[in-house]
């Protein structure tokens, strides 16, 4: 078991990975404690959930949505909620964001915790204090930065997750290692069948490090004013494929760290035969690497997402393998390389 500590300006977060679900009451200190989680995660784990009150959501993004947040809150008023009780998130990163928004809002901010059950939700979406619903098609729109008290990661629970989310939270974890880990990038190179089988003597430590390295980010930049934006490596263009071809976010946030790549080689950041260690990292974690769309329909999406940027983006870059840096790109750039290469 490992504990890492988020040392943020008005709170600490605790991240216990190698926790154990059935350990969760030991954390609610005898206070009145309101579960949300999913139809999914609820089938197979309820019996294990402490004996509180629990809120059962559709599994899904469909459920980061204002109209459920009201119906929690309605939920917890019928059910006696005041500002003292406590709120536990048990699912992945829409539970994670559900209940941390809802924890946030209620009575204007109650405490919560999550037990994260998915691997996108140890090691991103349950640390950094940001959570969020989405609005008319644009995510996360409504949200607050608002930290949990603590994030049980229970690798166990991982054995139950769909083969799917399994490798879209691989997607995050590589993505952590190419952001600022060398030597986290080699192990995967060297142990990527064992990671893949679900070894459970290699997750745990994975998971730790892992989160580790979302928990420093988010302490240097809480509010995401400038070092927190490394973490959007392979997400501007990534969301642009996600959103044209319906891939998972996990599979075009390999494409979009696969563009990056490309652009920071031609940029003379990155050498060619870097280049190709990452690529084939992310093939051996069975993600894909090319963009199965036209590029000018990917382009306008991006264009769309980050038109309030004005004529450039804040693009992140890879300056070899383990670093990255943030560069404002031309628009126009931009399209050149996307469209023909140059
Ligand atoms: N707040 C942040 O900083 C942040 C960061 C990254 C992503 N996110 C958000 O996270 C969400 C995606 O999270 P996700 O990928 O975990 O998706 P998810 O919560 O939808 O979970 C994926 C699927 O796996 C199921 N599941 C979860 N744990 C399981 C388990 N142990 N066994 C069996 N099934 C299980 C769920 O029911 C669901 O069907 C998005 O809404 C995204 O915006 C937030
Ligand atoms: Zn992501």
């Amino acid at each position: 078991m490992e504990k890492i500590t988020v040392r943020l300006q008005n709170r600490q977060s605790d991240i216990i990975v190698g926790e154990c679900l059935n350990h969760l009451d030991e954390y609610l200190k005898k206070r009145i404690t309101f579960i949300i989680t999913d139809r999914n995660v609820n089938e197979i784990y309820r019996e294990r959930f402490p004996d509180c009150y629990v809120y059962v959501a559709e599994p899904g993004e469909k459920s980061k949505d204002i109209t459920v947040v009201a119906d929690i809150c309605r939920w917890l008023l019928e059910n006696g909620a005041d500002r003292s009780s406590f709120l536990v998130g048990i699912g992945g990163g829409v539970v994670c964001d559900l209940a941390g928004f809802v924890a946030s809002v209620f009575m204007r901010g109650i405490n919560f915790g999550f037990v994260a059950t998915s691997l996108l939700a140890q090691v991103d979406a349950a640390i950094g204090g940001k959570n969020g619903v989405d609005l008319d098609g644009y995510k996360n729109i409504i949200g607050t930065f608002t930290q949990p008290e603590f994030v049980i990661c229970d690798i166990d629970l991982l054995m139950t997750l769909p083969e799917k989310e399994y490798v879209n939270g691989m997607a995050e974890i590589i993505k952590h290692a190419l952001i600022q880990d060398f030597d986290q990038f080699v192990h995967f190179e060297e142990f990527s069948v064992p990671i893949m089988a679900r070894e459970i003597n290699k997750l745990e430590h994975m998971v730790a490090h892992s989160a580790k390295i979302k928990a420093s980010v988010v302490e240097k930049d809480e509010l995401e004013h400038g070092e927190r934006r490394k973490l959007n490596l392979g997400h501007t263009w990534g969301h642009a494929i996600e959103k044209v071809t319906g891939l998972s976010h996990g599979e075009s946030v390999a494409i979009g760290m696969a563009f990056s790549a490309n652009l920071s080689v031609k940029k003379g950041l990155l050498q060619e035969h870097e280049r190709e260690r990452i690529l084939n990292l992310l093939t051996s974690f069975d993600l894909p690497v090319k963009n199965p769309a036209d590029p000018p329909d990917v382009f306008d999406v991006l264009l769309k997402d980050k038109k309030k940027e004005g004529g450039s983006v804040h693009f992140i870059l890879m300056k070899g393998i383990g670093n990255v840096v943030v560069e404002p790109i031309d628009i126009m750039e931009l399209k050149k390389f996307a469209l023909y290469g140059d």
